[in-house]
């Protein structure tokens, strides 16, 4: 180990091991660019039953056991034998082995147990560790009870001098279980039971606000509108205020590059755009039966609530409807609600040129964000947002409602006739509101050359994650002093 400071990221994803949707993105990606910086990085995640983490070399780290109310369980720290990325998973041999991060059956009935014992066997492992991290950087409600235990709990506030810091990906999950649950948590001073609640119950991410030593969410925007909103924590943000910073998130451009993405049918740079896109197209529109000649328009996402999945449907029938511009074709890639789910099912029944692919492909999104003349977002509430980011490095000009992340990322084009900006936003969630825009873009659409123009602009943006590294660097340095 060099003696480069060490940060340990916690988190319950992390590509390519296991994603559900961005958290895992940004955990993959953001410690080999701190890496850069300087400070020795590593993630540790739990084990799950999958292709990818089977075809891993693993070697035990560390084997310990921790109690977890009444229950003392046996784990392993498991570290991967590679020269890539740090990792480490903590497996605990005794009974079922999850497959899947959130909605796995033998987990999903009790996720704040499986959450928990996650925590309490990484600190186990760090209590003993020679030397200890630097500093525990922690993603979302999953992880956010360890500041919590390293400052109160008696078999880990040993570890109270490592500063915390506590990530909010996605600020509407908290993890909230009924107060008695404290029960299971390692024993601390019952006088410091009230860092644990919230609104009468135990809240995760309520508790990881107040003892985390720094807070950061994902971009500037989402943290004003968490502090200034509708949130059910906006109080404690508030109160919170002076250790909370927003930090938009980058994307790895290493491998989200047009020029040599190996899930791709045709690379391309910002010269030879144009051709390369058209050539995607065609890929596509072959596989998918659909006409190359049109604007393609695509959602690609976890069809919930909070991405406006629900706006879909009926949007989707509109456009079909009553557009009198050219035919668009619209292509949708995600998974989420049943009841959501169904009514696009429909919708594509009745539309031929709709396309449905209902379920997770990764593969299948790099090639859409490359063969798409737009990616649409209609988001209620957007921490950050990666597509969006990753549609720009693609030449993909983003529609988005504008709203957290999405209004700090994408510059919005006023004008058709001079399109200065990136993508084009609106502001009211409602069908009428996202048709404009999408009306905006497909007469954009009709003039090659600008396309062509902001298609090159977009290219050329920023969005690695050099910059924002550095931020949660300088941070850490503050803290560790
Ligand atoms: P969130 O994390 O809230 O789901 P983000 O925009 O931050 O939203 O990240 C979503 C990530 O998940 C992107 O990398 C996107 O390409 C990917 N993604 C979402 N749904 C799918 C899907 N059905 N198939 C493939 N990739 C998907
Ligand atoms: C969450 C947010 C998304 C963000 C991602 C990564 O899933 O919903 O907006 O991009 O985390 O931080």
């Amino acid at each position: 180990m060099s003696d480069n400071p060490f940060v340990l990221h916690v988190s319950v994803e992390c590509y390519p091991a296991a994603k559900v949707g961005g958290l895992a993105d940004v955990v993959g990606a953001l410690p080999r660019y701190q890496k850069k910086l300087g400070w020795q990085t590593a993630v540790i995640m739990p084990w799950y039953e999958n292709e990818w983490f089977r075809k891993q070399q693993w070697e035990v780290a560390f084997e310990g056991s921790c109690k977890l109310g009444s229950r003392t369980l046996e784990f392993e720290i498991r570290s991967r034998k590679s020269d890539e990325q740090e990792l480490y998973a903590v497996y605990f041999p005794h009974g079922p082995q999850p497959r899947r991060v959130y909605d796995d059956p033998e987990i999903e009935h009790d996720l704040f147990h499986w959450f928990l014992r996650f925590q309490v066997a990484i600190l186990t492992w760090i209590r003993q560790m020679k030397p200890q991290p630097t500093l525990i950087h922690c993603h979302d409600h999953h992880t956010a009870l360890i500041p919590f235990m390293m400052t109160r709990s008696f078999a880990f506030r040993e570890l109270d001098s490592i500063p915390t810091v506590l990530t909010v990906h996605n600020g509407r999950y908290h993890g909230a279980v009924p107060l008695a649950r404290f029960h299971d948590l390692p024993a601390f001073d019952l006088d410091d039971i009230g860092l644990l609640e919230w609104d009468g119950k135990l809240n995760p991410l309520a508790t990881g606000l107040k003892t985390a030593w720094h807070i950061t969410t994902v971009s500037k925007g989402y943290l004003k509108e968490l502090m200034t909103g509708e949130d059910p924590l906006k109080s404690l943000y508030q109160h919170e205020q002076a250790k909370c910073t927003g930090i938009v998130n980058g994307i790895d451009t290493d491998s989200w590059d047009p020029a040599a993405d190996p899930m791709l049918d045709e690379h391309y740079n910002q010269t030879t755009v144009r051709q390369g896109k058209a050539a995607n197209k065609i890929k596509l529109a072959e596989e998918f039966d659909f006409s190359a000649d049109q604007p393609l328009l695509t959602f690609i996402g976890r069809l919930v609530f909070e991405k406006g999945a629900d706006l879909l449907p009926d949007l989707l029938r509109e456009i079909r409807e009553n557009t009198k511009l050219p035919n668009v074709q619209i292509f949708v890639l995600g998974s989420g609600e049943q009841a959501i789910e169904d009514r696009l099912q429909q919708v594509a029944n009745e539309f031929e040129q709709i396309s449905l692919v209902l379920g997770y492909h990764e593969a299948l999104a790099h090639r859409l964000y490359a063969a798409s003349d737009f990616i649409f977002m209609p988001s209620r509430v957007e921490p950050c947002g990666l597509n969006q980011l990753y549609a720009m490095r693609y030449g993909a000009i983003p529609i988005v409602r504008r709203v957290g992340g999405l209004r700090d990322t994408v510059e919005p084009i006023t004008k058709v006739a001079d399109p200065q900006g990136e993508g084009f936003g609106f502001e009211e969630f409602s069908i009428a509101a996202a048709h404009g825009a999408i009306k905006e873009a497909l007469l954009l659409y009709q003039q090659k050359a600008r396309v062509e123009q902001v298609r090159k602009r977009i290219m050329a943006k920023e969005l690695s994650w050099e910059h924002s590294a550095q931020q949660y660097i300088t941070i850490y340095e503050q803290l560790k002093t």
